[in-house]
Formats: C-alpha cells, sequence, structure tokens
C-alpha cells in the first residue's frame, strides 16, 4: 500500500528521512480494528519522528501520521484516537506511562490503511467531513485540553496564544473565540496576525511585544523562542499551560518572576477519548471547523512536510488517501 514513512531518523536533514512508497498492509491483532484512511493530517510530531526525537531507533522504517479519518472493518465512518494505552490501563489515557502516539511504537496514519485498538476509534459526525474530521486527533485535541481543561481560566478570560499560523495555535483561537474568551495572539508575519484576526483572535502582536495588559494564561506551543514573553504577558497568579516546545525546550526559567508573580506552569499532552469525543460535539453544536490551509494527495506529503518545516502554515495541511 502507498505510505508516507520514516525510513532512518535525521537529526539535521528531516525531510531526507522521508519516503513516499509501498509498505506492507497492516495486519490487525485480536481487538483492534482496521481503517482504510480517507485523511489524515500533519502534525509537527512527524517532523520530529524523522528527526528522530520521541521515537526509539529499532522503530524505523516508520509510517508517520498520528490523525486519521477513515473507514472501519464494520463500514462505520470513524476517526483515529491516536493516543494508545496499555491493554489493561483503564481512566485518563494521557496519564498512562505507558501510552504512546500512533507512529512512535504502532505504525501511522499516512497510509491507505491503519490498524488501531477497537477502543481508538470513534464515530464520525456527519456533519464534519473526513479532511476536517482528520484534523481533530492531535492539534485541536490538544488545544481543546489545553483551553477548556488545563487553562484555569473561563470564558470571557483573555488568553495569549504563542504563535498564529500553526495547527494547535489556529485550533486554540478557533476554540476560545467561539467560547466566549479573549484570545490574543503573537504571529511572526502580518500576514499570519492578520489571518489569526480573521480566524476570531481579538487582537494579534508581534512576537515578544508589549501588551496593553496582563493575561490570565497562555498558551505555548513554541518553547525557547517565546517563553520569556509568556512568563512576562502573565497576570499575578497567571498560567502558562505547555504542550510543545517547537523552538527549543530549554528556556531560562526565571524562577523569582515565577515565584513572586505566584505563577503556574501546567504540562499539557493530547486529550482522552472522551474529551474528542466532546471536541466533536462542540464543532456540530457551534459550527467551528479546523482550519484547513492546505490539501494535498498523499503522494504529494513531502511538500507539505516541507512546507511545516520552512514555517509555511496556515492552519492544519491535509493529506487526501483514498
Ligand atoms: N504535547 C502534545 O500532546 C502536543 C500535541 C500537539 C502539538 N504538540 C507540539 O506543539 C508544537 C506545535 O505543533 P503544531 O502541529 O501546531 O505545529 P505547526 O503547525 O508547525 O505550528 C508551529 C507553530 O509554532 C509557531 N512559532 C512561533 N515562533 C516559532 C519559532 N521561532 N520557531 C518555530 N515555530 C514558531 C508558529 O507560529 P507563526 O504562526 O507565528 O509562524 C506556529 O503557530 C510542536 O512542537 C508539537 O510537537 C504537542
Amino acid at each position: 500500500m502507498l505510505a508516507a514513512f520514516a525510513t532512518a531518523p535525521n537529526p539535521s536533514d528531516p525531510l531526507a528521512a522521508l519516503e513516499v512508497g509501498d509498505r506492507p498492509e497492516p495486519e490487525a491483532p485480536d481487538g483492534w480494528t482496521t481503517v482504510t484512511v480517507r485523511a489524515a493530517s500533519l502534525n509537527h510530531h512527524d517532523l520530529w519522528t524523522l528527526r528522530g526525537v520521541g521515537i526509539a531507533k529499532d522503530r524505523f522504517p516508520m509510517i508517520l501520521g498520528c490523525d486519521a479519518a477513515g473507514v472501519d472493518a464494520e463500514g462505520r465512518d470513524v476517526v483515529v484516537h491516536s493516543v494508545i494505552p496499555s491493554p489493561d490501563w483503564s481512566g485518563d489515557e494521557t496519564l498512562d506511562p505507558g501510552r504512546t502516539l500512533l507512529s512512535e511504537v504502532h505504525q501511522g496514519t499516512f497510509a491507505e490503511q491503519v490498524t488501531v485498538p477497537a477502543r481508538n476509534v470513534l464515530p464520525k459526525p456527519a456533519e464534519l467531513s473526513a479532511a476536517e474530521a482528520a484534523c481533530l486527533g492531535t492539534a485541536w485535541l490538544t488545544a481543546y485540553r489545553m483551553l477548556f481543561v488545563n487553562s484555569g481560566v473561563l470564558p470571557g478570560g483573555t488568553i495569549l496564544v504563542q504563535g498564529a499560523s500553526g495547527g494547535v495555535a489556529t485550533a486554540l483561537v478557533a476554540l476560545g473565540a467561539a467560547t466566549g474568551y479573549r484570545m490574543w495572539v503573537t504571529g511572526r508575519s502580518e500576514e499570519k496576525r492578520q489571518a489569526a484576526l480573521e480566524l476570531g483572535a481579538e487582537a494579534a502582536f508581534e512576537p515578544g511585544a508589549r501588551l496593553p495588559s496582563r493575561v490570565q494564561a497562555v498558551m505555548e506551543t513554541v518553547g525557547e523562542a517565546t517563553w520569556a514573553h509568556s512568563l512576562k504577558a502573565l497576570a499575578p497568579g497567571g498560567r502558562i499551560v505547555v504542550s510543545g516546545a517547537t523552538s527549543g525546550p530549554n528556556p531560562p526559567a526565571d524562577l523569582s518572576r515565577i515565584f513572586f508573580r505566584q505563577l503556574s506552569i501546567v504540562g499539557s499532552t493530547m486529550g482522552t477519548r472522551a474529551e474528542l469525543e466532546s471536541l466533536m460535539a462542540l464543532l456540530v453544536s457551534t459550527g467551528v471547523r479546523p482550519v484547513i490551509g492546505r490539501t494535498l494527495p498523499l503522494s504529494q506529503a513531502a511538500d507539505g512536510l516541507a512546507a511545516m518545516a520552512a514555517g509555511d502554515t496556515a492552519g492544519k495541511i491535509v493529506f487526501t488517501v483514498s
């Protein structure tokens, strides 16, 4: 079957590790189901995999992709939940120390077929297209948990999102704006800031800009490049919710600011199956839909990955498969 896969880790030139070609069809073990993929979406996670981050060397070659929408073995339209818990795990899957995401241990979704535990497929609401549904499992689910589960801020509060055009950033702005938060954004270009305003952000700033007032929470996925600004942007008692570190994981901590202003830093990763279900219900009831900046056939996966690596994003990049 056609698949986009990482041949071997390449920390300095991730795109050189990508191959689009033939891979064996997967066989579903007991309790798993095979999904015929209709659409899959690209996440920064796929670039990390090509670099060899978050994946053991002996797992290559590895089909990329965390997210998909497709048709399961029973012929139902489904959305894939990418967090694969240990077989005997119950409760919040994101807290299982043995959990993995698709494409870390098990082959990913950038293929004509993917196998997942039966509990990892959810019915796709008819209101969402396959391409829209394929955006939800990672970026949108992560944004949902950051904002509604981990920010501690109620609608009406002001939230700063670092980064404007990425998958998680656009999901945060769209979800927050639709549910009554005042969403502020930083973006690296005028075009990206303008797009954030059109998506519902109340204000958009250059990276590091002095804000009109301090905010209750900052949504961080950028890391080193924006961390100092995130700490300065918080009102006393404010909170950074961090789920990524695209520009580097080791910013200066600025401990005195953290204790003196009584700031909190909360980690957030993916979301539960139940949260994915709630996210889909929210999209159906509000009419909010994932922002898709580019749609490409899977055979052109290299173009999508090159765009993301260059920071040339405008929401999600979706691959159509069958
Ligand atoms: N923990 C989790 O469960 C989880 C889930 C999803 C994602 N993540 C992580 O979150 C990060 C974002 O993921 P994504 O899929 O949304 O990525 P993406 O689509 O490639 O978006 C990258 C984002 O980073 C922003 N950015 C700002 N300054 C940057 C800089 N100096 N260098 C690079 N990027 C910069 C971009 O903002 P501009 O618009 O201004 O360019 C853009 O919004 C990744 O590190 C990813 O691994 C973690």
